[in-house]
């Protein structure tokens, strides 16, 4: 079938599980434990309503965004994931041009299977009439010396920001890998941001450390060492996001890593107001976890987020048709979004507020 009859994020999933190794299907839905957290976050969305407003839009309505300095032609932004060579030959070489063509913030996972500044001349070389949008996101590492290579890598290639996921003091166990013995990269991919990493070493490519060890200090070493924003990813709970702030922190994305890492923490979504009311005049929230439709980007927005980010989707449009298929997962929320806004009565982005979202429980009653 051609890409134009895939007409849903859901469609591009179902279109990907049929192409992919079911193992490294697991490796892509799956999430950590009972997977109660990945079912919540798209289950959170569904459990809110639009109330729209009347006789007040346009007909053109304005989408574009600007986040620390970085522009996106509209706020839905490819969050990070790992290892796009599984999924696809090009890896992160088609998700740079995708991201460059839909003129959105690409934030490149450490565990990218191309090194940064391949996927920077990539999105360089597709986005001909401007800079392309690049943030980088980042593990701090055990030994800081290896993290301060990483952001030199990451600026040098022309990175804009700096995502720190803070989520992972170890790793969280999707049970499906386990199962399937899914625990490495086949032969012949990497994880190329860590390859030669300390200079004097031959060709090798360092293990991405995680340390439950890291603290506040750590995060305030990092943002001594560089100009670039620094967002922290994975913050969930509200004291923290508060403390962040204080700390000096320019951003934050509202994330539970997809429910990757802790089970049973709550949708992304519910937590958000709290969020913007702790964090969200200072500084840019950002949100992603279960954004599919146009509807959800809505939701976010009126709840405060500056802008949300996609993981599986994106994903799976590269398994399904590459660099053509995440452009077009890109490019379907787009269309949804525009499309919410008319229905919302709104002029563009900046017109949603909270009232325009009613839970739908609160509703029933
Ligand atoms: C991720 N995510 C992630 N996050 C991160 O900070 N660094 C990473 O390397 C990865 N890798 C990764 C791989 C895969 C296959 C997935 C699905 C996710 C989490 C990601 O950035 C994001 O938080 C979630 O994917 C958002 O939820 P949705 O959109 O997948 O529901």
């Amino acid at each position: 079938g051609a890409l134009e009859d895939l007409l849903t994020v859901r469609e591009f999933e179902a279109r990907a599980r049929r192409i992919l190794d079911p193992v490294h299907y697991d490796y892509i839905a799956g999430g950590a434990r009972d997977e109660v957290t990945v079912r919540a976050n798209e289950a959170g969305f569904a459990r809110l309503s639009l109330l729209p407003r009347v006789l007040g839009g346009t007909a053109e309505r304005d989408s574009a965004v600007s986040i620390l300095g970085t522009r996106a032609s509209m706020p839905v932004l490819v969050s990070p994931t790992a290892f796009h060579r599984l999924v696809c030959a090009e890896g992160e070489i088609a998700t740079g041009r995708a991201a460059a063509r839909a003129d959105t913030i690409l934030i490149a996972s450490m565990a990218s299977t191309v090194a940064i500044r391949e996927v920077a001349a990539a999105a360089r070389a597709a986005a001909t009439d401007r800079d392309p949008a690049l943030w980088f996101q980042l593990y701090l590492q055990p030994d800081p010396q290896d993290t301060l290579a990483l952001v030199r890598r990451a600026a040098a290639a022309g990175c804009t920001a700096l995502v720190v996921t803070v989520d992972s003091p170890v790793l969280g166990v999707n049970e499906r890998n386990v199962r399937n013995r899914f625990h490495d990269l086949p032969p012949g991919l990497a994880c190329e941001n860590l390859r030669n990493l300390r200079g004097d070493e031959p060709d090798t490519v360092r293990r991405i450390g995680m340390s439950p060890e890291l603290n506040w200090d750590d995060v305030d070493r990092l943002r001594a060492h560089t100009k670039l924003p620094v967002l922290l990813k994975g913050v969930l709970h509200p004291e923290d996001a508060r403390i962040a702030v204080d700390r000096g922190v320019d951003g934050l994305l509202l994330s539970n890593h997809g429910g990757r890492q802790l089970d049973t923490v709550p949708a992304t979504i519910e937590l958000l107001p709290e969020f913007a009311a702790v964090a969200g005049r200072k500084v840019p929230v950002l949100l992603d976890g279960g954004v599919r439709r146009g509807t959800d980007v809505v939701k976010a927005l009126a709840l405060g987020a500056t802008a949300v980010g996609i993981g599986r989707p994106l994903v799976w449009g590269l398994a399904v048709a590459g660099e053509e298929g995440a452009l077009r997962v890109l490019e379907l929320l787009r269309a949804e979004l525009d499309h919410t806004l008319a229905l919302c009565g709104a002029r563009g982005v900046k017109d949603l507020t909270p009232d325009l979202v009613r839970s739908a429980q609160a509703g029933a009653r």
